[in-house]
């Protein structure tokens, strides 16, 4: 595995590859989540290039962009196990310069992960197209855990006209549910017990639904009772592209939620 840290010297070995290239963006503290998107890149790709890089434009004020957990030397032995062929690492003068041009993402993108995070989205959107550039991925991986990224990314590259094919990978979990998270390292004993309710009210939904309840409201009541101890921040039922439903339709839904844990916020959601 090479490790890069310029542009350059991605751009000069991008050059030079004619096959496939699987390409993983990640923020780093890499776990079996980020792992599973690696492998699947492996699996569908001759080239595989991973970057890590903590994107500060996705930050707000106040947020934990000094505090976003950094284990560089761990994520690369992982990348190296991984069998990873290049690992980019660019330091933040070497993705942003001066005032730029800036991808402004779409009115959908302040719903949700977006009202809570206002211009989150944008951030997102400008690193990953600068990351796109430089990559020239054939296909890209990205977790249906960060559901609402996901959507905007694949709109994104439709939007743009990009010959980047963006393949959604399933949600992993700890043995007991929970959805892993760079974040989840910043819960203390009690927290991570409670934590637990977040997916237990995902399963009771879905169990719910299973016996053909197809209600929204219904089903966002039995969300929110199971999940009554939390400080719950939303739960939302939406379709693929994030317009709210009324009724549930099977394979266009997504069930969001997001409690709080203190200062860590924890999403998870189905995709039914
Ligand atoms: P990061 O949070 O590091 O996540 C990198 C990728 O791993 C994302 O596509 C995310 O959805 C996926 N991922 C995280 N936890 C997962 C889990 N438990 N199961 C499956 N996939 C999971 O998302 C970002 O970084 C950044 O916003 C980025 C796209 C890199 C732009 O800066």
């Amino acid at each position: 595995m090479k490790i890069l840290k310029t542009k350059e010297e991605l751009q000069n070995i991008r050059k030079t590859i004619q096959s496939t290239v699987g390409f993983v963006p990640t923020m780093g503290a890499l776990h079996d989540g980020h792992i599973s998107l690696i492998k699947k890149a492996r699996e569908e790709n001759e080239i595989v290039i991973v970057s890590i890089f903590v994107n500060p434009t996705q930050f707000l004020p106040g947020e934990d962009l000094d505090a976003y957990p950094r284990r560089d030397e761990a994520d690369k032995k992982i990348c190296e196990m991984c069998k990873v062929d290049y690992l980019f690492m660019p330091e933040i003068p070497t993705m942003y310069t001066k005032e730029e041009v800036l991808i402004k993402a779409p009115n959908k993108s302040y719903i949700l992960e977006g009202q809570a995070r206002p211009g989150h989205f944008d951030g997102v959107l400008q690193i990953v197209m600068k990351l796109f550039g430089l990559v020239l991925p054939t296909n890209a991986y990205f977790g249906k855990k960060d559901a609402q990224q996901l959507s905007l990314i694949t709109q994104m590259v439709k939007d743009f006209f990009l010959p980047i094919n963006i393949v959604p990978c399933e949600i992993v979990r700890e043995s007991d549910g929970l959805a892993l998270s760079s974040r989840n390292v910043y819960l203390n004993e009690t927290q991570r017990k409670d934590a637990l309710l977040i997916s237990k009210s995902l399963y009771a939904a879905a169990t719910l639904i299973a016996k053909d309840e197809k209600n929204v409201k219904t089903i966002k009541e039995k969300i929110y009772e199971v999940m009554n101890s939390l400080d719950v921040e939303y739960v939302a039922i939406v379709d693929k592209e994030f317009n709210e439903i009324e009724k549930i339709e099977i394979g266009n839904t997504v069930i969001l939620v997001v409690a709080r844990f203190g200062q860590t916020r924890l999403l998870d959601n189905i995709w039914l």
